[in-house]
C-alpha cells in the first residue's frame, strides 16, 4: 500500500491550542485565473494552554502560494520560517514580535487557484461561481492558519471581484460596507460578523445570482431578513425551501428556546458540492439538490429532503454554531443531536410513524452494516487518518439514536432542561461530547454513567430474548443476554445500558398491564426496562395466558434483537400491536424470516411458492387500506406493504447470497401483484389522481401509496395497467408521478417493449434541468436487467455526464455500485473491476468523492469467498496508485490491511 496514510491523530493526543486568534480579518480578490488571499490575524497566547510557553507558532496550510508574510510590523525571510506540505513554522516567535510575543499580529499573502480546485474544499468555482466549502479542513486551502475548531475568532471579510460576472458577494454575517475598486469593472463588499467563530464555518460567494426573499420575525419580536441565492434559471424552485426554512426557525423558537441571532440568514445553491449542505453562520451553502424544489422537476422525496436539509442546517446555528466541538472526535456532538433535532422536526411536520419507519430502515440497512465491517468506530471515535472519512452514518445515524435514548429516558421536560443548560453554559465555546452528557445529568439529576458506553464503544448490540410463561404462578419471564461482537481496536465490551420499550398482548391482542416482580400495582402497559447487565430476568406477576412480547418497541435502542417469533406471532403483533413501529417492524421480520426460506430453496433449486401467511398479512393490510380510504396514514399502508429492501437483506444475512435475495424479492413481488390484482386495482382506484399538485404529507402519502399500486398492477402483466402507467408517465403534471411511471417502465418485464423510447422522451423533456438528469441517469444505472454495466459505461459517455460533478458521479456509479445489487456483485467481477477503474480516475479529482464511493468494496465480508478475493483485489488496486489520496487510502489500508 502507498504510504498516504503516515498521520493518525488520536483524541488522548489532544491539547488545547498554544495561540488564540482574535480576530480575522480577511482580504480576497478573485481572478479568472487565480485569487489573492490577504489575512490579518490578531493572535494572542492562549491562558489555557497549559505547559511551557511556545515559541513557535505552526499554522496550518495547504496548496498555497506564500507571497508575503510578516509578523507585527516586520516582513519576514524565508530563514525567519518553515514552509512544509502542510504547515507554516515560525521557530522564533519572541525574538520576531515586537512585545515578548504574547500578542502579535500575522499578516499573510497567498495566492490560490479556485477555478482548478476539483477536490472542492476551500475555494473554487462551481460552475460559472466562487465557493467555499471549509468543514472539516478546509480552510486551510484558503489561507495560513490555526485550521481547528477550538480556535474561534471574529471575522471581517472583504471581497473584490469584476462586477459583471460576480454582481453578488457574500460572507458571513452582516454588510458593512461596499463600493467600486479603482479599476471600475471591480466592486467589492465587507462584512462583518460578529459572533467568533472557528474557520471551519466561514463562507465566502461571488456570483450572477438572484435571490428569494422573506423576512421572519422572531419571538422576541426581532426581524430577520430570509435571502435564497440561486441562478437566474432556478428562481422558480425555491419557495418549498423559504416556506421549511421558516418553520425550522418557529419550531426551534417553540421546542428548544432556540432564537435566529443575526439581521440576515442567507442560502446559497451550488451545482458542485461534496456533501449536501453546510451550515456556515448566516451563510448557508446548498448542495442544488438539497435546496431546490419545484413541483414540476422534483419528487416527493426531494421536498422532504430539502424540508429536512434546510431546518438541519438551520439548527447547526445553535447546535454547532454558538456551541460548537472542541475538536474533531466530538462531531457527532453536532452532527449526531442536529440529525435528531431534525428528525424530531420532520416527524412533527409529516407522519412522526413514518419518519420513524424510515430512520429506522436506513439505520438498520447502513448504519449496521458499517458497524459491522471494518470502518467500525464508535459515535465519539478514538483516532482517524482523514478526518472526511469520519462523517458517517455512525456520527450521525447512530449519534442521533444516543441522543434519542437521552431524551426518552429523561423525558420530554427534563431533556428540554437539559439542552437548556448546555446552550446556556456552553454558548461562545467549543466543547465535548462529555460536556453535552454532563449538562443532560446536571439538568436532569438522571445518572448517564454507564449510558456513556455508547458514546465508546463501536458494533451494535445484540439482544437476545427468551420469554417463559408459567401457567401455574401466572408469571411470565424474559430473559434478556446482552452482548456486543468485536469490531477493530476493540476485542471485548462492557455492557451497554439498554433502553428497552415493551408490552404484552393477550390472546385476544389487548394490551396486558405490566406488573413487575416485587411492585405492588401494574405500571401501565407500555415500559421501558433498563438492561444494564450480560444476562437479567424480567418477570411479570398476573399473565394468565401466554402472551405475545412487543420489544423494543420504538426501536428504542439501535441493537439487534433476537427473540424466537413463530411466523404467527408476527402475524399477530402486524394486526394488534399498539406501537405502530412494532406493527410494520412485524411484517419485515416476518418477510425476512419467510425470505431466508425461500432462498434456501432458490440454492437447492427447487421451485419457489408464494408462502400463505404473507399472502394473508399483505391481504389483511390491502383491505385495511382500501377501507380505511382517505382517512389512513398512507404512507404508512405503503410501508406496511414494502419488502424489505435488498440492503437490508444484504446486511442481514451472514454470507449474502445477491442473487438468491434479488431472485427471492422479485419473485414475492410478482406472487403477492399476481395474487391481490383486485384488491390492489381497488386500492389504486380508491386513491384520487394528483388534481392540483400539493406538497403536504397526505397528498405526498397518496401518491407514494398509488405509484406502488401502480407498480403491483403492472407486475401483474396486464396490457391495460401498462397502457395506464404509459398515459401517467406522459401526461403527470408533477415529477413524483412521472418518475413513478418511468420507473416502472424501465424496472419491469412488463415495460421491455417501451422504456428505451420512454428514456428517450422524457430526456428530451429535461435536459434543461440538471437535477432532473440526475433521475435520469440514476434510473439506468439501477436497472435490475442483466447488461446494466454495459448501459452504465454508456452513460459515462454521455454529453450531460460530468466526472467532476458529485452529483453525476452519485448519480451514475454511486447509484449501480450502492444500489444495483446484483449487477454490482456480478460472479464474473466486472462491476469491482468498473469501480476501482473509476475509484482511481476519482481520487485524482476528488479524493472525498472517491473515498465515500469505495465503501461497497470495503463490505466485502458479506459475500462468498471468491468475491471476497475480486473485491479486496480492486481494493488494493486502487490504493496502490501512485498519488493515492490520504482519505482513499485510509480506507483501502483499514479493510483490507
Ligand atoms: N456539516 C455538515 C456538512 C459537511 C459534512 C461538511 C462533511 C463537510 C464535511 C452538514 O451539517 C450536514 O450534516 N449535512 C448533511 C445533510 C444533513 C441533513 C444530515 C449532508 O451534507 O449530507
Ligand atoms: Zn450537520
Amino acid at each position: 500500500m502507498k504510504d498516504a496514510t503516515a498521520r493518525t491523530t488520536y483524541l488522548h493526543d489532544y491539547r488545547p491550542p498554544p495561540f488564540t486568534i482574535d480576530s480575522t480579518e480577511l482580504d480576497f480578490d478573485l481572478y479568472e485565473t487565480h485569487a489573492v488571499v490577504q489575512a490579518r490575524l490578531q493572535f494572542r497566547r492562549n491562558p489555557d494552554f497549559g505547559g511551557v510557553d511556545e515559541d513557535m507558532l505552526i499554522l496550518h496550510g495547504r496548496e498555497l502560494v506564500l507571497e508575503e508574510l510578516r509578523l507585527d510590523d516586520r516582513v519576514l525571510e524565508a530563514a525567519d520560517y518553515v514552509l512544509e506540505e502542510e504547515s507554516l513554522r515560525i521557530p522564533k516567535l519572541r525574538s520576531l514580535a515586537q512585545d515578548g510575543s504574547d500578542r502579535f499580529t500575522v499578516y499573510c499573502r497567498t495566492r490560490i487557484e479556485p477555478q482548478n480546485n476539483t477536490a472542492l474544499e476551500g475555494l473554487y468555482k462551481s460552475r460559472k461561481m466562487f465557493c467555499t466549502q471549509c468543514e472539516a479542513e478546509g480552510f486551510r486551502r484558503i489561507t495560513y492558519y490555526l485550521d481547528r475548531p477550538d480556535v474561534m475568532s471574529k471575522f471581517t471579510t472583504t471581497v473584490r471581484a469584476e462586477r459583471e460576472k460576480y454582481p453578488v458577494l457574500l460572507s458571513n454575517g452582516n454588510c458593512i460596507a461596499e463600493g467600486e475598486c479603482e479599476d471600475p469593472a471591480r466592486h467589492w463588499t465587507t462584512w462583518e460578523d460578529p459572533f467568533p467563530k472557528p474557520s471551519y464555518l466561514f463562507a465566502l460567494v461571488a456570483g450572477d445570482l438572484v435571490s428569494l426573499d422573506d423576512r421572519f420575525t422572531t419571538s422576541s419580536g426581532r426581524e430577520v431578513q430570509l435571502r435564497i441565492f440561486v441562478e437566474p434559471r432556478d428562481l422558480d424552485k425555491c419557495d418549498h425551501a423559504m416556506v421549511s426554512l421558516k418553520k425550522a426557525m418557529r419550531w426551534d423558537e417553540e421546542k428548544y428556546g432556540r432564537e435566529y441571532d443575526l439581521d440576515i440568514f442567507m442560502i446559497v445553491a451550488v451545482d458542485d458540492f461534496n456533501m449536501g449542505a453546510m451550515e456556515n453562520k448566516g451563510l448557508n451553502i446548498f448542495n442544488t439538490s438539497c435546496i431546490l424544489a419545484n413541483s414540476a422537476t422534483q419528487t416527493d422525496w426531494a421536498f422532504q429532503r430539502v424540508e429536512a436539509v434546510v431546518a438541519h442546517e438551520y439548527f447547526h446555528n445553535w447546535s454547532g454554531n454558538r456551541v460548537t466541538c472542541r475538536d474533531w472526535f466530538q462531531l457527532s456532538l453536532k452532527e449526531g443531536f442536529t440529525v435528531f433535532r431534525d428528525s424530531e422536526f420532520s416527524a412533527d411536520m409529516n407522519s412522526r410513524s413514518v419518519k420513524r419507519v424510515q430512520d429506522v430502515a436506513f439505520l438498520r440497512s447502513v448504519q449496521f452494516a458499517e458497524d459491522s465491517g471494518p470502518m467500525a468506530h464508535a459515535v465519539q471515535p478514538d483516532s482517524y487518518m482523514e478526518i472526511s472519512n469520519f462523517y458517517t452514518v455512525t456520527i450521525y445515524e447512530k449519534g442521533a439514536e444516543v441522543v434519542r435514548m437521552i431524551s426518552n429516558l429523561l423525558g420530554p421536560e427534563r431533556f428540554r432542561a437539559g439542552t437548556d443548560l448546555y446552550f446556556k453554559r456552553h454558548d461562545g465555546q467549543a466543547v465535548t461530547i462529555e460536556e453535552f452528557v454532563n449538562a443532560m445529568e446536571d439538568a436532569s439529576g438522571v445518572d448517564l454513567k454507564q449510558f456513556r458506553n455508547w458514546y465508546r464503544q463501536s458494533g451494535t448490540p445484540v439482544l437476545e430474548i427468551d420469554g417463559f410463561h408459567d401457567a401455574e404462578r401466572q408469571r411470565f419471564e424474559l430473559r434478556v443476554r446482552q452482548s456486543c461482537p468485536p469490531t477493530p481496536g476493540q476485542e471485548i465490551k462492557v455492557p451497554f445500558h439498554i433502553p428497552l420499550r415493551m408490552g404484552l398482548l393477550d390472546p385476544a391482542g389487548r394490551e396486558i398491564p405490566l406488573r413487575l416482580q416485587g411492585e405492588p400495582a401494574a405500571v401501565g402497559k407500555d415500559r421501558v426496562l433498563a438492561v444494564t447487565q450480560p444476562v437479567e430476568t424480567f418477570v411479570f406477576e398476573d399473565v394468565a395466558e401466554p402472551p405475545v412480547a412487543s420489544l423494543l418497541r420504538g426501536f428504542s435502542a439501535p441493537v439487534r434483537l433476537k427473540y424466537d417469533y413463530t411466523p404467527e406471532d408476527l402475524l399477530f403483533l402486524m394486526s394488534n400491536d399498539s406501537d405502530g413501529f412494532n406493527r410494520w417492524n412485524a411484517g419485515q421480520e416476518l418477510a425476512l424470516m419467510l425470505m431466508r426460506e425461500l432462498q434456501e430453496d432458490f440454492r437447492g433449486g427447487r421451485k419457489l411458492a408464494l408462502p400463505k401467511i404473507l399472502r394473508e398479512a399483505h391481504r389483511n393490510i390491502l383491505a385495511e387500506a382500501v377501507d380505511a380510504g382517505a382517512e389512513a396514514d398512507r404512507a404508512m399502508f405503503a410501508e406496511l406493504l414494502r419488502l424489505p429492501a435488498e440492503s437490508f437483506l444484504i446486511e442481514q444475512a451472514d454470507i449474502a447470497d445477491v442473487e438468491a435475495i434479488h431472485a427471492v424479492r422479485e419473485f414475492l413481488l410478482d406472487g403477492l401483484a399476481e395474487s391481490h390484482r383486485n384488491l390492489v386495482a381497488d386500492l389504486f382506484e380508491s386513491i384520487p389522481a394528483t388534481g392540483a399538485y400539493r406538497a403536504d404529507a397526505e397528498s405526498i402519502a397518496a401518491r407514494s401509496l398509488r405509484n406502488l399500486a401502480l407498480s403491483a398492477l403492472v407486475r401483474s402483466g396486464e396490457k391495460d395497467w401498462l397502457e395506464l402507467c404509459l398515459r401517467q408517465f406522459e401526461q403527470a403534471n408533477n415529477m413524483t408521478d412521472q418518475l413513478a411511471a418511468l420507473q416502472i417502465l424501465t424496472h419491469s418485464r412488463a415495460g421491455e417493449g417501451v422504456y428505451q423510447a420512454a428514456l428517450a422522451q422524457f430526456h428530451e423533456q429535461w435536459r434543461g434541468e440538471p437535477l432532473v438528469v440526475d433521475q435520469w441517469f440514476s434510473l439506468q444505472a439501477t436497472r435490475p436487467h442483466p447488461g446494466a454495466l454495459a448501459q452504465v459505461r454508456e452513460l459515462l459517455r454521455h454529453p450531460d455526464f460530468e466526472i467532476r460533478n458529485p452529483n453525476k458521479v452519485r448519480a451514475v456509479i454511486g447509484a449501480f455500485c450502492g444500489q444495483n445489487h446484483v449487477n454490482f456483485h456480478d460472479a464474473s467481477g466486472s462491476g469491482y473491476e468498473f469501480l476501482g477503474e473509476q475509484a482511481m480516475q476519482l481520487d485524482a479529482i476528488n479524493p472525498q468523492i472517491a473515498a465515500r464511493l469505495i465503501t461497497p468494496l470495503t463490505r466485502w465480508r458479506k459475500f462468498d469467498s471468491g468475491r471476497q478475493q475480486m473485491m479486496r483485489e480492486q481494493l488494493s488496486r486502487i490504493g496502490d496508485r501512485d498519488g493515492v489520496s490520504r482519505d482513499v487510502s485510509e480506507i483501502v489500508v483499514k479493510s483490507v490491511g
